[in-house]
């Protein structure tokens, strides 16, 4: 999902957060491809999407323990926020979390940060604004991980965005490290495109260097609907493609709704035989329901839409009330799925044996990116039209590598997506036809 509202003032000032840690929560850390508690047991996620409105959910304690107890109920043990304010402060939130075993996952960009296909750029406005939500959250236990960008690349012609994204990935790492964070994962939420596969999630991942490699990725995934199968959805191919990735990978948004009920029959995959193995989860898309019908619970009843309580007439807090039957089914499912995976102390020593992931080659017509291509550095801008001397505009400074060639000039993709909220639903292998793009 993108949202495409504006949030006012983000970023005033550096915030120093003294965050009250709960010492009883163990922190998460990636280890070859799994997550792992700090306690040695493998890290599952059963999540869900928490943004309550396009302001900072993590605000209102109050409003906080109310939907981490239902949350509990349910059997989540993590959410996913997607934007921010690092000046608030986030205490009473996070600890609400906290107290029934919940983590975070959260988007460091912004409304005013976040990354675009169609001008790539990786500049220090975007980089001190990433580190100042680190520098807001890294303190918390139960945060899981970060994400430098959601969907930030949904067409084929738009991959060349993707060393930008990286370049995030290796200056927010580097920032972490510098100021002695404890190794939170930061990594990538994909948009689930079927041309940009497995070559985002490859290159995202490969290199000699594990400081420039995303800590994990992850998709948003909408294939699955109604009672499919792990087949017939297309999970099998995602695993498939997966192979030989040496980071983790989890679903970042996932709750297919047509057809209703949903059922979520996808979680036994996911968190069973079929996925467990390989992956790391899903977070469900999302907690409240609103104008696009993905919910899992209310605040009460719609009223009109230009109520001011009620952004677009859905009540945007209180006490949450299950939306049925889709609540109580995914209740069902996670409560029958605690994979136990592997124990850290048992995989520890084979995860350092694992060798990067090779980057993907560009091919004409394909994916952009030249294997051999180096990070561009915070500053630099791409020049879609000069190809020749290497499509990076000038201004580089700062960290990272700067001499940088390019692949070719981006080729005609599939389909424009701009703005708004969105889900692409990949039924091509269900349909057996290969690479059918279906609007939902
Ligand atoms: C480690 O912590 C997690 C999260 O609190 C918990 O589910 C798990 O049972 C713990 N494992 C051990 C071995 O204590
Ligand atoms: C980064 O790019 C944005 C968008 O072009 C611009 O507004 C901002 O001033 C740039 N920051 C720096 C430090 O150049
Ligand atoms: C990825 O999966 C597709 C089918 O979805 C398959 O055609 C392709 O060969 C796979 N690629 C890799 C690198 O596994
Ligand atoms: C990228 O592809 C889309 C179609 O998918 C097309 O509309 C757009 O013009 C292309 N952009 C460039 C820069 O070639």
């Amino acid at each position: 999902m993108i949202f495409s509202l504006l949030l006012p003032s983000l970023f005033l000032a550096a915030s120093t957060v003294f965050a009250q840690s709960s010492s009883s929560t163990p922190t998460i850390s990636a280890v070859g491809s799994k997550f792992f508690f700090s306690n040695g047991t493998q890290y599952y996620i059963k999540g869900v999407a928490y943004q309550l409105t396009d302001q900072d959910p993590l605000t209102d304690s109050t409003q906080c323990k109310l939907d981490a107890r239902q949350m509990a109920d349910l059997g989540a043990n993590t959410i996913r926020v997607y934007h921010v304010d690092p000046t608030a402060d986030h205490d009473g939130c996070m600890s609400a979390f906290a107290d029934v075993g919940i983590y975070l996952f959260l988007d460091l960009d912004t409304f005013d940060t976040q990354f675009d296909q169609d001008n790539p750029y990786w500049n220090q406005t975007q980089l001190s604004a990433f580190e100042a939500v680190l520098d807001a959250f890294q303190n918390y236990d139960n945060l899981a991980g970060v994400f430098v960008a959601n969907e930030a690349m949904t067409r084929l012609n738009g991959s060349d965005a993707a060393p930008f994204v990286k370049s995030a990935i290796r200056d927010v790492k580097a920032y972490r490290d510098m100021k002695k964070y404890r190794d939170i994962p930061v990594g990538y939420s994909g948009a689930d495109i079927p041309e940009l596969r497995p070559m985002l999630q490859n290159f995202l991942a490969c290199g000699d260097d594990p400081a420039d490699a995303a800590d994990f990725f992850s998709l948003n995934v909408y294939e699955w609907c109604g009672s499919s199968t792990f087949d017939g959805s297309g999970y099998s191919h995602l695993i498939t493609n997966s192979t030989g990735v040496q980071i983790p990978i989890f679903i970042s948004e996932t709750g297919c709704r047509i057809p209703k009920p949903r059922l979520f029959t996808d979680q036994a995959a996911i968190l069973g035989d079929d996925m467990a193995p390989y992956w790391s989860g899903a977070i469900v898309y999302e907690w409240i329901e609103e104008a696009n019908d993905y919910g899992l619970i209310s605040y009460g009843s719609k009223t009109n839409s230009d109520n001011p309580t009620a952004l677009d007439g859905y009540p945007r807090s209180g006490t949450p009330s299950p939306v049925s039957p889709d609540y109580s089914n995914l209740k069902k499912q996670w409560a029958t799925l605690s994979p136990s995976g592997t124990a850290m102390s048992d995989y520890t020593a084979s995860a350092k044996n694992l060798k990067a992931i090779a980057c993907p080659t560009s091919t004409s017509g394909g994916w952009i990116v030249d294997a051999a291509q180096t990070l561009p550095s915070l500053g630099q801008t791409l020049d879609k039209a000069a190809t020749s001397t290497g499509g990076l505009g000038a201004g580089g400074k700062g960290a990272g590598a700067s001499a940088t060639k390019k692949g070719e000039a981006g080729k005609p993709g599939y389909h424009v997506v701009e703005g708004g909220m969105f889900v692409w639903l990949w039924t091509a292998f269900v349909a057996g036809v290969g690479g059918l793009l279906i609007w939902l």
